[in-house]
């Protein structure tokens, strides 16, 4: 009998904010345990302390010269979808962190970087952290249609009595549960708002 391997697609972080801030390296080291370490690129940065969880390169992604790529962008006209995701090599998203109302900064900062015909997909319209972007598009790439993904808007974070932060973003359930990582949750109790 012969087992066909599909070779995993590589998920490239471009880092796109000034500094690797504390949440982008909490979620980074989240989105390494969701892809594995071997199969993930943080691009655009110097950071080295982030080569526990990923390849870490100065270059932008788009200064690689991949083939095969999907750029994922909320702005973008097409949802990707589970018969095209096989096929993709690498998916790149942009290392920015939520603003609300979002600003297209993955439009303005990543997809213009990139050469016109490069594949560009959202998946929804709603902004996702880029976590939670990767752990869709991952679920894509296993054979999984958006429509059957369940999704919760917004996440309210309790301080202490009577205070509360709340996230505006889209979220992703596994199995009902929030894909949230507790360190996420320690700093943000910490910092107390943005
Ligand atoms: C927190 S989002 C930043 C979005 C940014 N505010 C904007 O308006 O473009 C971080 C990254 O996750 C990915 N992402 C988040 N939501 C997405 C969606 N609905 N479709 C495609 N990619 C998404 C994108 O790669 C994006 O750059």
């Amino acid at each position: 009998m012969f087992f066909v391997m599909e070779k995993m697609p590589t998920y490239i972080i471009e880092h796109l904010e000034p500094k690797v801030y504390e949440w982008c390296f909490i979620e980074y080291k989240q989105i390494s345990r969701i892809v594995g370490k071997k199969n993930l690129w943080i691009t655009n940065t110097k950071n080295q302390t982030l080569n526990h969880y990923a390849r870490v390169i100065p270059k932008s992604a788009a200064g690689l010269h991949l083939n095969n790529v999907c750029l994922l962008d909320p702005a973008a006209k097409k949802e990707l979808t589970p018969e095209e995701a096989r096929h993709f090599q690498y998916f790149v998203f942009g290392g920015i962190l939520g603003d609300y109302p979002p600003r297209k900064r993955t439009e303005v900062e990543l997809t213009q970087k990139f050469s016109q015909g490069t594949a560009t997909r959202n998946v929804g319209k709603e902004q996702m952290s880029t976590d939670h972007a990767v752990a869709v598009v991952k679920e894509i790439v296993q054979g999984k249609k958006l429509s059957a993904l369940k999704f919760q808007d917004q996440l309210e974070i309790h301080m202490k009595e009577g205070e509360s932060m709340l996230l505006p973003y889209r979220y992703l359930l596994i199995k009902g549960k929030l894909l949230v990582s507790k360190e996420l949750l320690e700093y943000l109790k910490k910092k107390k708002g943005f």
